[in-house]
């Protein structure tokens, strides 16, 4: 099948449903999505596919054919963070940093659909991903600071 990853389109040799995550890591050897659980509760593994969060442990690699797929490798370059990455970075948020790429893909996806969230959403957004390092109030304290660069406050 053809993925179109980061902008890249890539023809694998995989089993329809194994899950997107598999391929990123193991096929194509695109690590920042990472394994946590597997069954969809931590988050470590977000992705964008067309723009929004998704869990890829549990995605079949078959259903997002056609899609686009973002990891953190293609939202921003070291030369040319994403804004969230930038504010992470700022607030000093990653601490072992295993969750971190799934946050900062959540964190992302949470600003296009909610360009001003409140300390409500940002708590209802970001609740499905794990961190065990505690990294939560930096978590929220850098998409407030995302939010407010955004919106050129
Ligand atoms: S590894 Fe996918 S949500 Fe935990
Ligand atoms: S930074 Fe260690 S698990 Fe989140």
């Amino acid at each position: 099948m053809k993925l179109s990853v980061n902008g890249t389109e890539h023809e694998v040799d995989v089993e329809p449903d194994m899950p997107l995550l598999w391929v990123l890591r193991d096929e194509l050897g695109i690590t920042g999505p990472k394994f946590g659980c597997g069954i969809a509760q931590c988050g470590a593994c977000t992705v964008h596919v067309d723009g929004l969060a998704v869990r890829s442990c549990q995605l079949a690699a078959v259903d997002v054919e056609g899609s686009d797929i973002t990891t953190i490798e293609g939202l921003g370059t070291p030369d040319n963070l994403h804004v969230v990455q930038e504010v992470w970075i700022a607030h000093q948020v990653a601490q072992c940093g295993y969750c971190q790429s799934g946050q900062i893909m959540q964190a992302v996806s949470l600003l296009e659909l909610n360009p001003e969230p409140t300390d409500d959403d940002i708590d209802a957004a970001m609740s499905g991903n794990l961190c065990r390092c505690g990294t939560y109030p930096r978590i929220r304290a850098a998409v407030k600071a995302a939010a407010a660069k955004l919106n050129g406050v």
